[in-house]
């Protein structure tokens, strides 16, 4: 064999090489913490009809879990009295029982999106509390029964705490009252009783909150209230929550022996809009600058930043996996997560581990190591 030839055989392996290393695609999240917890993603029609490909691709090679984003919400599955729409939620359940996904319904009692019919009469009265409470079992038999045995955890009540641990202000609790919360689950289980049913809400870990929903949750369990779990909304922040604060109410929420979720884990990167105080009309051109900085990109130290925060934040999930058994991220790339625009609309934000281009990001690969340490 000549050397040129010796030379080209060379070239051809290491291209080869080259090319592989190129396609061969990051490692599947959810094998890495297969012995740890569930992981999962939210996720919105435009993944259920295929509208991006890439997105339904994220979602099947990493993660062994799906919640939906919006097509079980009361307003878009029972948008009028006695009519139910259940063609996307259908959609839905097909879609995580074809792939083999450990399926979410997401959510049956919220003081949002549930229209306004529900909790008032024509003429803007508040309907009786028997109307009330029927409709409310009405609509979680109808929805959960459904899905018996094919929606494996309910979202039964989403937020129905102030900040301050109190029960919130709600149509729910005006008109029904404070066992609303009970009526509710137990409609969930009497209509599917192998199924999960968990108690969501966010900023869970700041500790008036944390005290009000254990308390909130112990009576309910001391009343024999079927709760199994509970979702802690990750809504959260570089900074944002305290990990004393986190750990802590992990472990008052595992004391009260229920299964812990993080639910809708996206983490922002951008300033606090609610610093920015005053109208100066010449500031808004500032303010967008300030309040918007990343438009052209995330800096390294900024997505080294988020990466940091990722694995941190797994090292804490990793240290109570006895106790969480799922992660769920809101969305499943950067473009497709509310952050953009919340609380300020049309803002770039760097939220999740998959790039707008569906690539994996520095977080990524954190969130992977963290599993490896
Ligand atoms: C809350 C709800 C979710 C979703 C997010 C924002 O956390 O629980 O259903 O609406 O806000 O996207």
């Amino acid at each position: 064999m000549n050397l040129s030839k010796i030379i080209s055989i060379l070239v051809l392996t290491c291209l080869a090489a080259m090319s592989a290393l190129a396609i061969s695609p990051a490692p599947a999240l959810k094998d890495i913490y297969e012995p740890h917890f569930l992981l999962g993603g939210a996720i919105g029609t435009h993944i259920l009809d295929e509208q991006d490909p890439a997105l339904s691709e994220i979602l099947l090679r990493h993660y062994n879990s799906a919640t939906n984003e919006n097509c079980l919400k009361w307003e878009k599955v029972h948008p009028r009295l006695n009519a139910y729409d259940f063609e996307p939620s259908d959609q839905f359940v097909r879609f995580c029982e074809q792939h083999d996904l450990f399926t979410v319904g997401h959510v049956l009692v919220w003081h949002q999106q549930t229209p306004d019919w529900v909790y008032h009469t024509r003429a803007g009265n508040p309907v009786p509390r028997e109307l009330l409470v029927q409709r409310l079992q009405e609509h979680i038999a109808t929805v959960v029964g459904r899905y018996k045995g094919r929606v494996h955890g309910w979202d039964v009540v989403n937020e129905a705490l102030a900040e301050d641990g109190s029960l919130r202000k709600s149509f729910w609790l005006d008109i029904i009252g404070e066992d609303y919360l009970e009526i509710a689950f137990r409609a969930a289980h009497a209509a599917d009783p192998q199924a999960e049913l968990y108690y969501n809400d966010f900023n869970m870990a700041n500790p008036k909150k944390a005290r009000g929903a254990v308390r909130m949750l112990k009576k309910l369990l001391d009343k024999g209230v079927p709760v199994h779990g509970v979702g802690l909304q990750g809504h959260w922040g570089l900074a944002y929550p305290d990990l004393q604060n986190l750990r802590a109410s992990i472990e008052a929420y595992r004391d009260l022996g229920l299964k812990i979720m993080i639910t809708e884990l996206d983490i922002s990167v951008l300033p606090n809009a609610f610093k920015h105080q005053g109208a100066e009309i010449s500031d808004i051109a500032r303010y967008s600058m300030t309040l918007d900085p990343y438009t052209d990109g995330l800096p390294d130290s900024v997505a080294k930043a988020l990466a940091d925060r990722y694995a941190t934040l797994f090292e804490v999930f990793l240290d109570y996996s006895d106790t969480i058994s799922r992660v769920t991220f809101w969305g499943l790339n950067d473009g497709d997560n509310w952050k953009n625009n919340f609380p300020v609309r049309g803002r770039t934000d760097y939220p999740l581990l998959f790039d707008r281009q569906n690539q994996p990001k520095e977080a990524f690969f954190a969130v992977l190591d963290a599993a490896g340490k």
